[in-house]
Protein backbone atom coordinates (compact mmCIF):
# COMPACT_ATOMS: atom_id res chain seq x y z
CA UNK A 1 0.00 0.00 0.00
CA UNK A 2 1.13 3.83 -0.87
CA UNK A 3 1.80 5.55 2.35
CA UNK A 4 0.70 9.09 1.22
CA UNK A 5 1.39 12.17 4.14
CA UNK A 6 -2.85 13.18 3.56
CA UNK A 7 -4.21 10.04 2.35
CA UNK A 8 -6.72 12.13 0.58
CA UNK A 9 -9.13 10.77 -2.51
CA UNK A 10 -7.79 11.53 -6.05
CA UNK A 11 -4.97 13.13 -4.75
CA UNK A 12 -1.30 11.77 -5.97
CA UNK A 13 1.63 10.30 -3.65
CA UNK A 14 3.80 12.99 -5.39
CA UNK A 15 0.73 15.90 -5.47
CA UNK A 16 0.76 15.54 -1.27
CA UNK A 17 4.63 15.28 -1.04
CA UNK A 18 4.95 18.54 -2.83
CA UNK A 19 1.91 19.89 -1.13
CA UNK A 20 3.31 18.65 2.59
CA UNK A 21 6.83 20.18 1.77
CA UNK A 22 6.01 23.63 0.61
CA UNK A 23 3.59 23.80 4.38
CA UNK A 24 6.47 22.69 6.17
CA UNK A 25 9.53 24.42 4.71
CA UNK A 26 9.60 27.54 6.59
CA UNK A 27 10.49 25.32 9.91
CA UNK A 28 11.98 22.49 7.71
CA UNK A 29 15.61 23.09 8.71
CA UNK A 30 14.92 23.84 12.65
CA UNK A 31 12.38 20.95 13.44
CA UNK A 32 15.82 18.45 11.31
CA UNK A 33 18.17 19.65 13.65
CA UNK A 34 16.20 19.91 16.61
CA UNK A 35 14.12 15.97 16.01
CA UNK A 36 17.80 14.65 15.52
CA UNK A 37 19.99 16.28 18.41
CA UNK A 38 21.74 17.83 15.21
CA UNK A 39 23.10 14.12 14.09
CA UNK A 40 21.41 14.68 10.78
CA UNK A 41 24.32 17.33 9.73
CA UNK A 42 26.83 14.55 10.92
CA UNK A 43 25.14 12.00 8.12
CA UNK A 44 25.16 14.22 5.27
CA UNK A 45 28.78 14.72 5.80
CA UNK A 46 29.61 11.32 5.94
CA UNK A 47 27.79 10.57 3.03
CA UNK A 48 29.43 13.30 1.00
CA UNK A 49 33.14 11.79 2.24
CA UNK A 50 32.45 8.59 -0.29
CA UNK A 51 32.81 11.19 -2.88
CA UNK A 52 36.09 12.86 -1.63
CA UNK A 53 38.24 10.16 -4.06
CA UNK A 54 36.35 11.87 -6.92
CA UNK A 55 38.37 14.29 -9.22
CA UNK A 56 36.74 17.59 -10.87
CA UNK A 57 33.57 16.22 -9.55
CA UNK A 58 29.96 17.32 -11.31
CA UNK A 59 27.10 16.58 -9.05
CA UNK A 60 23.60 16.47 -8.85
CA UNK A 61 21.76 16.80 -5.45
CA UNK A 62 18.38 15.70 -6.42
CA UNK A 63 15.49 16.39 -3.71
CA UNK A 64 17.40 19.16 -2.35
CA UNK A 65 14.92 20.60 -0.26
CA UNK A 66 16.54 23.36 1.57
CA UNK A 67 19.74 22.88 0.05
CA UNK A 68 21.48 22.04 3.09
CA UNK A 69 23.31 18.58 1.24
CA UNK A 70 24.42 20.61 -1.99
CA UNK A 71 25.42 23.74 0.46
CA UNK A 72 27.84 21.16 2.05
CA UNK A 73 29.07 19.35 -1.04
CA UNK A 74 30.41 22.56 -2.46
CA UNK A 75 31.71 23.23 1.21
CA UNK A 76 33.64 19.92 1.02
CA UNK A 77 34.59 18.68 -2.53
CA UNK A 78 34.92 22.84 -3.44
CA UNK A 79 32.65 21.67 -6.77
CA UNK A 80 29.83 22.98 -8.74
CA UNK A 81 26.52 21.22 -7.54
CA UNK A 82 22.88 21.37 -9.11
CA UNK A 83 20.48 20.42 -6.47
CA UNK A 84 16.75 20.03 -7.53
CA UNK A 85 13.60 19.47 -5.85
CA UNK A 86 9.78 19.11 -6.59
CA UNK A 87 9.31 21.67 -3.73
CA UNK A 88 8.87 25.30 -4.57
CA UNK A 89 8.74 26.69 -1.08
CA UNK A 90 11.66 24.26 0.09
CA UNK A 91 14.16 25.48 -3.00
CA UNK A 92 12.70 29.46 -1.91
CA UNK A 93 14.71 28.78 1.41
CA UNK A 94 17.56 27.26 -0.35
CA UNK A 95 17.76 30.12 -2.52
CA UNK A 96 17.87 32.27 0.21
CA UNK A 97 20.47 30.09 2.17
CA UNK A 98 22.82 29.96 -1.03
CA UNK A 99 23.03 33.58 -1.88
CA UNK A 100 23.33 34.84 2.18
CA UNK A 101 26.41 32.33 1.98
CA UNK A 102 27.70 33.90 -1.37
CA UNK A 103 27.65 30.96 -3.29
CA UNK A 104 25.46 31.46 -6.46
CA UNK A 105 27.93 31.09 -8.61
CA UNK A 106 28.84 27.32 -7.41
CA UNK A 107 25.04 26.29 -6.88
CA UNK A 108 22.42 26.27 -9.49
CA UNK A 109 18.75 25.36 -7.88
CA UNK A 110 15.83 24.13 -10.26
CA UNK A 111 12.58 22.51 -9.75
CA UNK A 112 12.40 18.82 -10.86
CA UNK A 113 10.90 15.77 -10.49
CA UNK A 114 13.26 12.96 -9.43
CA UNK A 115 11.26 10.72 -11.74
CA UNK A 116 11.32 12.81 -14.79
CA UNK A 117 14.78 14.66 -15.02
CA UNK A 118 16.02 17.71 -17.09
CA UNK A 119 19.35 16.30 -17.73
CA UNK A 120 21.02 14.52 -20.76
CA UNK A 121 22.10 10.78 -20.22
CA UNK A 122 25.59 10.28 -18.66
CA UNK A 123 26.35 13.58 -17.09
CA UNK A 124 27.32 13.72 -14.08
CA UNK A 125 29.90 12.53 -12.07
CA UNK A 126 27.84 11.49 -8.85
CA UNK A 127 24.18 11.66 -8.13
CA UNK A 128 22.99 12.21 -4.56
CA UNK A 129 19.87 12.26 -2.14
CA UNK A 130 19.17 12.42 1.38
CA UNK A 131 15.86 11.68 2.77
CA UNK A 132 14.42 12.18 -0.26
CA UNK A 133 14.07 8.43 -2.34
CA UNK A 134 11.55 7.43 0.74
CA UNK A 135 8.89 10.04 -0.85
CA UNK A 136 9.33 9.05 -4.28
CA UNK A 137 6.03 8.14 -6.06
CA UNK A 138 7.37 5.43 -7.99
CA UNK A 139 10.57 4.29 -6.48
CA UNK A 140 12.23 2.49 -9.31
CA UNK A 141 11.40 4.96 -11.62
CA UNK A 142 13.29 7.77 -9.42
CA UNK A 143 16.24 5.51 -9.32
CA UNK A 144 16.52 4.55 -12.74
CA UNK A 145 16.31 8.05 -13.45
CA UNK A 146 18.88 9.08 -11.25
CA UNK A 147 21.01 5.84 -12.77
CA UNK A 148 20.37 7.64 -16.20
CA UNK A 149 21.98 10.56 -16.08
CA UNK A 150 25.01 9.42 -13.68
CA UNK A 151 28.69 8.68 -16.10
CA UNK A 152 29.55 5.16 -16.64
CA UNK A 153 31.12 4.15 -13.30
CA UNK A 154 30.06 7.42 -11.88
CA UNK A 155 28.42 7.19 -8.20
CA UNK A 156 24.87 7.24 -6.70
CA UNK A 157 25.24 8.45 -2.86
CA UNK A 158 21.82 7.88 -1.01
CA UNK A 159 21.23 8.68 2.87
CA UNK A 160 18.22 7.16 4.29
CA UNK A 161 16.50 6.46 7.33
CA UNK A 162 16.04 2.59 8.21
CA UNK A 163 14.94 0.71 10.87
CA UNK A 164 17.63 -0.03 14.15
CA UNK A 165 17.37 -4.21 14.77
CA UNK A 166 18.83 -4.63 18.04
CA UNK A 167 17.24 -4.71 21.80
CA UNK A 168 16.54 -2.47 23.48
CA UNK A 169 17.71 0.44 21.50
CA UNK A 170 15.33 -0.67 18.57
CA UNK A 171 12.38 -0.52 21.14
CA UNK A 172 13.00 2.79 22.60
CA UNK A 173 13.87 4.34 19.09
CA UNK A 174 10.32 2.94 17.46
CA UNK A 175 8.89 4.98 21.01
CA UNK A 176 10.54 8.25 19.99
CA UNK A 177 9.75 7.88 16.67
CA UNK A 178 6.39 6.56 16.29
CA UNK A 179 5.43 8.97 19.69
CA UNK A 180 7.43 12.29 20.88
CA UNK A 181 8.79 13.00 17.30
CA UNK A 182 5.50 13.36 15.45
CA UNK A 183 4.00 15.33 18.83
CA UNK A 184 6.89 18.03 18.54
CA UNK A 185 6.83 17.62 14.76
CA UNK A 186 3.17 18.52 14.61
CA UNK A 187 3.02 20.88 17.11
CA UNK A 188 5.59 23.26 15.79
CA UNK A 189 5.30 22.85 12.02
CA UNK A 190 1.43 22.72 12.89
CA UNK A 191 1.04 19.87 10.04
CA UNK A 192 0.58 17.08 12.25
CA UNK A 193 -0.09 14.57 9.75
CA UNK A 194 3.61 15.54 8.09
CA UNK A 195 5.02 14.23 11.17
CA UNK A 196 3.06 11.34 11.74
CA UNK A 197 3.66 10.50 7.53
CA UNK A 198 7.40 10.51 8.66
CA UNK A 199 7.74 7.31 11.18
CA UNK A 200 4.82 5.81 8.80
CA UNK A 201 7.35 6.11 5.23
CA UNK A 202 10.17 4.92 6.58
CA UNK A 203 8.29 1.50 8.21
CA UNK A 204 6.98 1.02 4.89
CA UNK A 205 10.21 1.34 3.15
CA UNK A 206 12.81 -1.12 2.39
CA UNK A 207 16.64 -0.86 4.03
CA UNK A 208 19.48 -2.64 3.97
CA UNK A 209 19.51 -5.49 1.12
CA UNK A 210 15.68 -5.43 0.40
CA UNK A 211 16.90 -1.47 -0.82
CA UNK A 212 19.72 -2.52 -2.91
CA UNK A 213 17.92 -4.67 -4.92
CA UNK A 214 16.36 -2.05 -6.30
CA UNK A 215 19.69 -0.28 -6.90
CA UNK A 216 20.69 -3.10 -8.96
CA UNK A 217 17.20 -2.94 -10.91
CA UNK A 218 18.08 0.59 -11.78
CA UNK A 219 22.03 -0.55 -13.18
CA UNK A 220 23.60 0.41 -9.69
CA UNK A 221 26.02 -1.57 -8.18
CA UNK A 222 25.95 -1.27 -4.49
CA UNK A 223 29.79 -0.95 -3.53
CA UNK A 224 29.39 0.45 -0.01
CA UNK A 225 26.79 0.02 2.97
CA UNK A 226 27.06 1.71 5.98
CA UNK A 227 24.63 2.25 8.69
CA UNK A 228 24.63 5.64 11.04
CA UNK A 229 23.87 5.70 14.53
CA UNK A 230 22.80 2.21 15.26
CA UNK A 231 20.69 1.70 12.13
CA UNK A 232 18.73 4.85 12.45
CA UNK A 233 19.90 5.68 9.00
CA UNK A 234 22.01 4.34 5.97
CA UNK A 235 24.22 5.81 3.29
CA UNK A 236 24.02 3.58 0.41
CA UNK A 237 27.13 3.84 -2.19
CA UNK A 238 26.63 2.19 -5.81
CA UNK A 239 28.56 2.31 -9.04
CA UNK A 240 26.84 2.78 -12.58
CA UNK A 241 27.34 0.03 -14.89
C1 LIG B 1 12.96 15.14 3.79
S1 LIG B 1 13.28 16.31 2.55
C2 LIG B 1 15.02 16.18 2.35
C3 LIG B 1 15.67 17.46 1.86
C4 LIG B 1 17.18 17.48 1.84
N1 LIG B 1 17.71 16.53 0.90
C5 LIG B 1 17.78 17.25 3.21
O1 LIG B 1 18.72 16.46 3.33
O2 LIG B 1 17.34 17.89 4.17
C6 LIG B 1 12.67 15.48 1.13
C7 LIG B 1 12.67 16.34 -0.12
O3 LIG B 1 12.40 15.49 -1.24
C8 LIG B 1 11.64 16.23 -2.16
N2 LIG B 1 11.02 15.28 -3.10
C9 LIG B 1 10.17 14.27 -2.82
N3 LIG B 1 9.83 13.61 -3.95
C10 LIG B 1 10.51 14.21 -4.96
C11 LIG B 1 10.59 13.99 -6.35
N4 LIG B 1 9.89 13.03 -6.96
N5 LIG B 1 11.40 14.79 -7.08
C12 LIG B 1 12.10 15.79 -6.49
N6 LIG B 1 12.06 16.06 -5.17
C13 LIG B 1 11.28 15.27 -4.42
C14 LIG B 1 10.67 17.01 -1.30
O4 LIG B 1 10.09 18.09 -1.98
C15 LIG B 1 11.58 17.42 -0.14
O5 LIG B 1 12.18 18.68 -0.37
Amino acid sequence: MTVKPYNEQGETKKGEVRQMFNTIAPKYDFLNHFLSLGIDKRWRKKAIRTLSDLTDPQILDVATGTGDMAIKIHQMLGCKVVGTDLSAGMLDIARSKVAKAGLDEYITLAEADSENLPFTDNQFSAVTVAFGVRNYENLDRGLSEMARVIKKHGRMVILEFSKPTSFPFKQLYMFYFKHILPFFGGLISRDRKAYRYLPQSVLAFPDGADFEQHLITAGIEPIKRIKLTLGIATIYVGEKQ
